[in-house]
């Protein structure tokens, strides 16, 4: 799987053709889940055909269409910064098998959600999955120079981790992180703000995939 590949290739996409997931789709994100669950402690769930969670509750909130599949980002209380990691982990395998997603925090209804949360736990977000109308479409994004302290010594691994970075999603596309190094250790950090902590996650998960796991320590 070539992952900086599917990470210039996914975009959010919110319109959704009818057609189901595939079986094979259904199986692998499934065995993806599992293992996401048992490494992270988390309760992820996949939730197929369930058009209601999506209709539009309030006026003004009618941007998706034909959502009926997505992932239920459920775990125990606290865990922000892992929701975001593991949850990009399951949207690239997605993307990987041609299926595309969207993360929502907001554009979604709770109260018509099916899925198991046990005690001590609870729903984060969710994340859309499904065969989009089209492949979404590129946004404007940060340079690495806003969010990181890299200079003209920077190597070649930082600066890719960095880039890799900037292709996560985020909430609003607010992009609101920074990376430092020092030696081989990296620090990341979120600024203050709605699902800043969770879009960090995402944002480092993308980092160690380009920077290479061999190259450096998380600080
Ligand atoms: C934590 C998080 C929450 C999000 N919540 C919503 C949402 O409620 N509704 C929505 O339409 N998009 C939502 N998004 C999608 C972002 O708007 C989108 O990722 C961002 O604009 C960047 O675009 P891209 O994903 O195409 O790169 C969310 C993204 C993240 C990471």
């Amino acid at each position: 799987m070539d992952y900086l590949e599917l990470m210039n290739q996914r975009h959010s996409v919110r319109k959704y053709t009818d057609k189901p997931l595939e079986a094979d789709a259904v199986n692998e994100l499934n065995a993806e889940i599992d293992a996401v669950n048992s490494e992270s402690g988390l309760h992820i769930q996949l939730v197929t055909e369930e058009p209601e969670a999506f209709q539009a509750e309030k006026p003004g909130y009618g941007k998706f269409s034909g959502c009926k599949n997505y992932f239920a980002l459920v775990g125990p209380k606290g865990k922000e910064e892992e929701i975001g990691y593991y949850g990009e982990r399951l949207v690239l395998k997605a993307q990987s098998l041609g299926v595309n997603s969207c993360w929502v925090a907001l554009t979604f209804k709770k109260s018509k959600a099916k899925f198991e949360i046990a005690e001590g736990e609870k729903l984060y977000m969710v994340i859309a999955v499904g065969y989009g109308e089209n492949q979404g479409h590129k946004r404007r994004s940060k340079h690495i120079n806003e969010i990181s302290d890299c200079g003209d010594n920077s190597p070649d691994w930082y600066i890719a981790g960095l880039e890799a970075a900037l292709l996560a999603p985020t909430a609003i596309n607010q992009q609101r992180f920074y990376f430092t190094l020092s030696g081989n250790t990296v620090k990341a950090k979120a600024w203050l703000g709605f699902y800043t902590k969770t879009d960090l996650g995402i944002a480092k998960y993308h980092f160690e995939i380009a920077a290479g796991k061999e190259n450096f320590t998380w600080g």
